[in-house]
């Protein structure tokens, strides 16, 4: 997705959360003090490069970590930066691309926190995305990232999670080539908005073409985007990937989240001393 789409997609999901609040905070908290738990002590510098709506942001900075968080789209700066004046906290929120961390911040972090990584496509550009973060690290910081885990290192583990993310989006047995849902309707002040989802799958991703209709009176807009799920960066790859671009130490954590009652793994790869 490019940063206009994310611009979209943040515009709706905005819309969307404040008909139908999700307690994510709650939800995602016991990553972040999970994470607090491996790295503690007094000025402890985070960056958290998957800025969004600003719920990891909240929950890392209130866990007690120093706090700064990016984001190239310009909507989920503007919603970070009223996630934690809400929540009264002092986070700078800038505008960075992942690949010029590295100039701009160089050597600056004790932790880069990310949850998107394995949505880049291109091997050549999550290598310089990957590169950036190594040179924003202080040396021995850590970059943390999710999806695919230590726990199933062998070659083909992403596609057995397209697999199950599949079966989970179609609910069916067939398993037609596209899927189509309705995945939320809302009415809020005279608003109504759709959004349809259809689900394409490729040979290493989900292609999810999304379809907002979006209706005040007579007037009716319709805006799409596609979301595209990546696959193809499971342990095996993506750990590969790392060691080249020269992070060392790249491993996993299986911890608890209890507020879902399910068992999770948080990854870290580290830059050298
Ligand atoms: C999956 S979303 C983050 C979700 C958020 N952490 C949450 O929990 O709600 C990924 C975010 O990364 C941003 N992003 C993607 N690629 C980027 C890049 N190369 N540089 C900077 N930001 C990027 C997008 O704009 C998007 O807001």
């Amino acid at each position: 997705m490019d940063v206009a789409d994310w611009d979209r997609y943040w515009r709706f999901e905005e819309f969307r959360r404040s008909c139908d609040p999700l307690d994510f905070r709650r939800w995602k908290r016991d990553s972040q003090r999970e994470l607090r738990a491996l790295h503690p002590g007094e000025g402890v510098r985070l960056l958290d490069a998957t800025a969004g709506m600003g719920d990891h942001t909240v929950n890392l900075a209130e866990e007690g970590f120093v706090v700064e968080a990016c984001d190239a789209s310009e909507v989920a700066r503007e919603l970070t930066t009223r996630a934690v004046r809400e929540a009264k906290l002092d986070v700078p929120v800038f505008d960075a691309r992942w690949e010029t961390l590295g100039q701009s911040h160089r050597s600056c972090y004790d932790l880069i926190f990310n949850d998107a990584l394995h949505w880049t496509w291109d091997r050549d550009v999550l290598a310089a995305q990957l590169r950036g973060f190594l040179d924003a690290l202080r040396p021995g910081g850590a970059l943390v990232f999710f999806f695919a885990d230590a726990r199933e290192p062998d070659e083909g583990a992403g596609l057995r999670i397209l697999e199950w993310d599949w079966s989970q989006t179609t609910d069916s047995s067939g398993q037609p080539p596209t899927f189509e849902r309705v995945a939320w309707t809302h009415e809020r002040d005279g608003r109504h908005v759709e959004l349809t989802i259809r689900s394409e799958r490729g040979e290493a991703f989900l292609d999810e073409h999304h379809r907002f209709v979006d209706r005040r009176g007579d007037e009716e807009t319709i805006s799409e985007l596609v979301m595209r799920r990546v696959y193809r960066w499971d342990w095996f790859a993506l750990s590969r990937l790392m060691y080249d671009v020269g992070f060392v130490d790249v491993r996993s954590d299986v911890l608890h989240n209890r507020a879902k009652g399910y068992t999770f793994a948080m990854n870290r790869a580290f830059r050298p001393r």
